[in-house]
């Protein structure tokens, strides 16, 4: 795990959106698979800037939706939909052909996660998957618990994580969250976690000691072999990091 430590949120902002604009450099068709929330906001203003959008930077990337909130409708502000359509897809004209992503509202969640599993076994794997740390270590939607779901799923969702300030942004009382499982984001070629604010620096703390737990899942990225973290200096535990 390479660790990044930056003096502040606007530093790791621009160093993962270096990051994916080198990626895409590298390879134009590249697949992003994208969380939500308010870590990654400002790196995605920061690839949405006129010279990526101009020089047609993005015009064969392709989008994947890490997760969503169930049961609303897809118009709803608090969806990671809006969230993404708002940030990503319009700005850098990701259209619906380079974009894949659960249905809020689907009338049958398990289905709904079938089709993204069917999709997702179609494509080559995710190139570069961008993540957040959740406030109880879970990762897109894979909350902590006995045991953790490889593949998109239904996810009943923890006290904690349903308080997430997206959720503040509805009326509607969330049933459930749809998101890629473990196996899924673990099999991506390139995961970027980031991770900002003193309120992470616990969180942070126990992902850097290393024990690999259903407890904790975010500990499953030491299984893989190419992860990046890039942390502010408030998140920063200190000794930890090398
Ligand atoms: C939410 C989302 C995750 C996100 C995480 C962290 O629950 N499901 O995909 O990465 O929490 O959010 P934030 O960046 O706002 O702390």
């Amino acid at each position: 795990m390479k660790i990044i430590v930056t003096t502040n949120h606007e530093e790791l902002s621009q160093r993962a959106a270096d990051l994916v604009v080198d990626a895409v450099r590298a390879k134009p068709n590249l697949t992003l698979c994208l969380a939500t929330g308010s870590t990654p906001t400002r790196t995605y203003e920061l690839l949405a800037a006129p010279k990526n959008v101009k020089s047609d930077q993005f015009a064969q990337v392709s989008i994947i939706k890490l997760d969503e909130w169930g049961g609303l409708a897809m118009d709803d502000p608090a969806t990671c939909e809006v969230y993404l359509q708002q940030h990503i897809c319009q700005p850098l004209g990701i259209n619906s052909e380079r974009y894949l992503a659960f249905q809020s509202d689907s009338p049958t969640p398990e289905e709904e996660c079938l089709r993204i599993q069917k999709a997702l076994e179609k494509v080559d794997p995710i190139d570069l998957c961008i993540l957040g740390l959740g406030a109880n270590g879970h990762l897109g939607f894979n909350e902590p618990a006995e045991w953790l779901n490889p593949f998109p799923h239904v996810a009943t969702l923890t006290q904690s994580t349903l308080q997430h300030p997206m959720t503040q942004q509805t009326d509607v009382a969330i049933p459930y969250g749809l998101t890629l499982g473990m196996a899924n984001i673990l099999q991506a070629r390139q995961i970027l976690l980031l991770v900002n604010g003193r309120h992470k620096r616990m969180l942070l703390e126990k992902l850097l000691a290393s024990r690999i737990t259903t407890g904790f899942p975010a500990s499953f990225l030491w299984l893989h072999p190419n992860v990046t973290v890039i942390c502010d200096q408030e998140a920063n535990p200190g000794g930890h990091v090398r």
